[in-house]
């Protein structure tokens, strides 16, 4: 399902992508920590596409996720969208780029202000960016909230979030958020704060929006929202992407270890194979992220090599799009 034309850019490059957090020095002289939240990131996103950034809580997706919107300063790296290098972007040149590029956050209430009424936060991206009279900001505004699924409009915008059901106000958020016309949506655990009830509802929304060309980036720690919805999963361990390709294949072949342990813990996503269970201990911290493969002190196959050798993301059995960083499953598979 990737749209794009040959030798047209991508709606989104990200190019080894690293966040680091610097840590306040610790007493006696201690050297100074580093939290290496996003340590060396690649994928692409592009027009008509979602692709899932899945992992555990921890692992950097949110970080990616603000780097990418340059609301955290990346370290290094680069970010391009539709062919421009934004990584550097100053203030100024980089607010028309911020139009064609919009967030949806797990908390509806980080778009929508509790004292106004819904029609007047989905208006106000169109007032900060000055487009249209008022009359013309009332009907894209009215378009916007049916595109979210909340019909009749006219009734939605004169509600306050209140007055609305969780999942109503998550659309009205994502209403927010496509009110500029926006090329790409990154969606951070945009249902994870919602009734189960509810969620296939408002990721319908995201699957609709997908079809009439946006791309989505959606953050998820379910790997079964990924697998359902997402034409390409990514999965994320402590900084960075351990394995990506197309959804159904990442889902029935995974070939990294830790995937084979993610899809192992999900009932019901279709891998009849070898389950792995990670081992036990200390979760993973990126402030002191381990030599070599990044996985291993928690992977079951892990040889002595691992602890010395940080795999490259390279081609697994199946699809060329699909790849991983484990050369142990790599010399078994093929
Ligand atoms: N501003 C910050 N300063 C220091 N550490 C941070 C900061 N933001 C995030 N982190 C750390 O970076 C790591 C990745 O966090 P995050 O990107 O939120 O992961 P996820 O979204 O996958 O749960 C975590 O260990 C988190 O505590
Ligand atoms: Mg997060």
């Amino acid at each position: 399902m990737t749209a794009g034309s040959p030798g047209a850019p991508r709606l989104l490059e990200i190019d080894g992508l690293v966040t680091h957090f610097p840590l306040p020095r610790g007493t006696f002289g201690a050297r100074r920590k580093v939290v290496r939240a996003v340590d060396g990131v690649s994928f692409a996103v592009e027009a008509g596409e979602m692709v899932a950034l899945v992992g555990e809580s921890g692992s950097g997706k949110t970080t990616t996720a603000q780097s990418v919107l340059r609301m955290v300063e990346p370290t290094a790296g680069t970010i391009r969208f539709r062919g421009q290098d934004i990584t550097a972007l100053g203030r100024r040149p980089l607010k028309p780029v911020r139009r064609r590029m919009q967030v949806v956050y797990q908390d509806p209430y980080e778009s929508l202000d509790p004292r106004f009424r819904i029609g007047r936060s989905v208006a106000e991206p169109l007032a900060v960016h000055g487009v249209g009279t008022r009359a013309e900001r009332r009907d894209v505004v009215l378009r916007a909230l049916e595109r979210a699924g909340l019909t009749p409009a006219e009734m939605f915008a004169d509600r306050y979030p209140h007055e609305l059901s969780g999942g109503q106000r998550q659309r009205a958020a994502i209403a927010a958020a496509l009110v500029l016309g926006p090329d790409l949506l990154i969606a951070d655990e945009p249902v994870s704060m919602l009734d189960v009830s509810v969620r296939a509802g408002v990721l319908a929304v995201f699957d609709e929006l997908r079809r009439s060309g946006l791309g989505i980036l959606m953050i998820t720690h379910d790997l079964s929202t990924a697998v359902h919805h997402a034409d390409r999963i990514a999965v994320m361990y402590l900084g960075r992407i351990v394995e990506e390709g197309p959804a159904a294949e990442v889902v029935r072949n995974p070939a990294h270890p830790y995937t084979r342990a993610l899809v192992a813990a999900v009932p019901r996503v279709g891998h009849a194979g070898r389950p792995i269970e990670i081992r036990p201990g200390e979760p993973p911290d990126p402030a002191a992220v381990p030599d070599g493969c990044r996985f291993h002190p928690r992977c079951p196959i892990a040889v002595e090599e691992c602890a010395r050798v940080d795999p490259a993301l390279l081609p697994a059995a199946g699809p060329a799009s699909h790849r991983a960083a484990c050369p142990i499953t790599r010399q078994e598979d093929t």
